[in-house]
């Protein structure tokens, strides 16, 4: 089978404006909520990435009538000719985001049958949460050869669900279950990230009564119809513009990412800064400037409004060129060091300790044949591509493609020197 490769020539100064897509993980989470509305739904600024075009074919699967334009960005989706409730392992495999139709599907059908998600590689990726809050809602779940079967004859009650740890998947799924219940749910130690907060927009938007959301306390009120009334467009993408707000630093550059939210990026914009970049915010937008040699910095990943994980990767990368030590804490994930290893190869000095990476800055990364482990794993190698003297050549860009919307076409038209090939 054919493989693609990405190639990139450093060095380039990246300058210029670019505007961000909309948001993959609001994205994988509103699209299985569309199963919930009795009259067809409009989604807008989806982006055209893989796990969209899975939860195309998901939806598909299940008998919805869908209508999807990548190069608008616009969805319909009827959910009225769904017929089936099961989602298939092969569809489940290529999208970690497949245990949202657990709550979808049950909400609306009563029954769900979706395999579950397993381990991947940046950890074990777990999903006891979501099947507690939904037997805390009635449901009777078991597992059935590492496939979740959920049902619930009358219907959900409402009722209380205690998160032990703070779980971004395991507060969308109770509250897309909790969305058609009877009565009220509580969620409490909620995730508080952007995309919960518009998953719950969304539902709002379809009729659903929840409060709270963003905050660590969640109510939903459950309704027995719910109609989608006008179009809903989702959020930008938190974690594309701090790529690419990571990426104009790394190559001391000065760019301007549009279309974003900058309030969502405080902990990353506060880290740039302690670097030595300069952040200027307007309402919708955010340019970075590189202001010469970076400081190097520490920090800690944490549940949002905290450093995010998936960014905890490019600017992992972009401290391997920063001077003097850095010192970076994965607290959410077990293992998202694979990039660091890899960028050994370039030159990168860094020494692991289980969840803690500590990275001696040097002056120049070299380019070399890196292998993308994980979907930001890619774009961690990407930033040290770009900052790299020479050619970097990077494999499974597949991962890449999970969830960036043409990232090359961006990064070429802010001056990079970016390309794929087929071998
Ligand atoms: N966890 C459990 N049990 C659960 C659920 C989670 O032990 O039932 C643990 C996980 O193992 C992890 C921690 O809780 O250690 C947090 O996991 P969370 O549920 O918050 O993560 P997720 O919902 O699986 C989403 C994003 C990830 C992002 C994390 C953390 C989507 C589709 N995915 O995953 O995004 O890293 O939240 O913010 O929203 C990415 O975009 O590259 C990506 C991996």
């Amino acid at each position: 089978m054919a493989e693609e490769r990405m190639l990139i020539t450093g060095g380039q100064r990246l300058e210029g404006a670019v505007r961000v897509s909309g948001g993959k993980n609001t994205a994988v989470a509103i699209i299985p909520a569309a199963i919930l509305s009795q009259t067809p739904c409009v989604i807008e600024n989806l982006p055209s990435i893989e796990d969209v075009h899975v939860s195309v074919e998901t939806l598909q699967h299940l008998g919805a009538k869908v209508l999807w334009d990548p190069r608008e960005g616009i969805m319909q989706v009827d959910a009225s000719t769904i017929n089936r409730t099961d989602v298939p392992l092969e569809l489940c495999r290529r999208m970690r985001a497949s245990s949202y139709y657990i709550g979808a599907l049950l909400a609306r059908f009563g029954e769900a049958s979706v395999p579950l998600p397993g381990g991947c590689n940046i950890g074990r990726r777990p999903i006891d949460q979501h099947i507690k809050g939904m037997r805390m809602l009635g449901a009777e779940v078991e597992i059935v050869g590492g496939t979740v079967m959920a049902r619930a004859r009358d219907g959900l009650i409402g009722g209380d669900v205690f998160m032990d740890m703070v779980t971004v998947g395991g507060t969308i799924n109770v509250m897309l279950a909790a969305a058609c219940a009877q009565g009220i749910t509580t969620i409490y130690n909620a995730a508080k990230e952007p995309h919960i907060v518009d998953t719950a927009n969304f539902l709002n938007s379809m009729g659903c009564k929840v409060k709270g959301a963003g905050t660590d306390v969640i109510r939903v009120r459950g309704v027995s119809h719910l109609s989608s009334r006008r179009p809903y467009a989702v959020i930008p993408d938190q974690i594309e513009t701090g790529t690419l707000m990571i990426a104009a630093a790394a190559t001391h550059g000065d760019v301007t990412i549009s279309g974003c939210i900058p309030t969502h990026m405080e902990a990353l914009t506060a880290k740039l800064l302690e670097m030595g970049a300069r952040v200027d915010e307007r309402d919708d937008a955010i340019r970075v400037r590189s202001m010469g040699a970076h400081r190097g910095v520490t920090f800690k990943t944490q549940v949002y409004p905290g450093f995010p994980t998936d960014l905890q990767q490019p600017m992992s990368a972009l401290l391997c060129t920063a001077t003097g030590t850095s010192t970076v804490v994965e607290n959410i994930f077990e293992s998202r060091f694979r990039h660091l290893m890899e960028m050994e190869r370039m030159g990168a000095r860094v020494r692991l300790f289980e969840q803690t990476a500590v990275i001696e800055g040097v002056p120049q990364l070299h380019g070399a044949a890196v292998e993308a482990s994980d979907l930001r794993a890619g774009a961690a190698l990407v930033i040290a591509g770009l900052m790299a003297q020479g050619t970097t050549e990077i494999s499974n860009t597949h991962y890449i493609d999970r969830g960036y919307e043409h990232l090359e076409d961006k990064l070429q038209g802010l001056g990079a020197r970016i390309s794929r090939v087929t071998y």
